[in-house]
């Protein structure tokens, strides 16, 4: 390949990685932090929501070429960026230096939180084979023996500030990138907006983990009418 291909290559993988932060998985984060923060309005809701999910057809179609190829992809591709990284935040202190070394960090955390995360939910429902309605029961029952120690509270706040922080501002980064945002009151005035997205979304993440903590709720599986 020669330079200007390779070049060219580059350029691609780092468009792709910038588009895959917003389409799919911040679009993901999104609604998963909003169909958890159900659990606050009730049990009901957010067994509904689960057993919806659970009994989407193909799902593990979807999951897989929707989030976990998407998600793959992402974490390679910024593992690599995070390698070729210059650091210089000690000698030039402007928040933007530090902003770009935390989104690195917390890029980082969001990969081993979602190890964690995914082993301790998707990974054991799917070996045990708690289908369709059988998920709810299984998933809650797990929430719910999380959320009884400060070390389960402890990962989730960690996983939750870090994954709207790189998420807010990779907003910022998503816009710069894409030319959306080009002077630099613009680029203030979107910053500001996108730390405000990632402070709500921290705000839904953390009520639900207060929710779990305080009233850990079982559940039966639902039973449909002549099922
Ligand atoms: C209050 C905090 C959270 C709760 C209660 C929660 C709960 C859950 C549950 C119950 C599942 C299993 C879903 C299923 O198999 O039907 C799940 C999966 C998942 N969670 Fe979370 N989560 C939280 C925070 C997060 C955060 C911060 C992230 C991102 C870093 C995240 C990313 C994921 C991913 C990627 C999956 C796999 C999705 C799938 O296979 O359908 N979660 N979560």
């Amino acid at each position: 390949m020669g330079a200007i291909q390779r070049g060219q290559a580059h350029f691609l993988l780092l468009k792709i990685h910038s588009l895959t932060g917003l389409i799919p998985i911040g679009i993901f984060l999104v609604f998963h932090l909003a169909v958890n923060s159900l659990r606050t309005v009730g049990v009901f809701p957010y067994q509904l929501s689960i057993d919806i999910i659970n009994n989407l057809p193909f799902l593990i179609w979807i999951e897989i070429f929707v989030l976990y190829i998407p998600i793959l992809f992402h974490s390679v591709m910024g593992f690599y960026l995070t390698s070729i990284a210059k650091y210089n935040f000690i000698r030039y202190r402007y928040p933007r230096n530090w902003m770009y070394t935390m989104q690195r960090l917390t890029g980082g955390i969001v990969f081993v939180f979602l190890v964690y995360h995914m082993g301790t939910t998707v990974a054991p429902k799917l070996w045990y084979g708690h289908n369709e309605f059988q998920a709810a029961p299984f998933l809650i029952g797990v929430m719910n023996d999380e959320f009884q120690t400060w070390t389960g509270r402890i990962i989730y706040l960690i996983g939750i500030v870090a994954a709207t922080f790189h998420f807010g501002n990779g907003l910022w980064g998503f816009c710069i990138s894409w030319g959306i945002i080009v002077g630099p009151r613009a680029q203030r005035n979107a910053g500001i907006a996108f730390i405000l997205i990632g402070l709500g979304l921290t705000v839904l993440g953390l009520a639900t983990v207060v929710e779990f903590s305080l009233n850990p709720v079982p559940v039966e599986p639902t039973k449909v009418g002549g099922l």
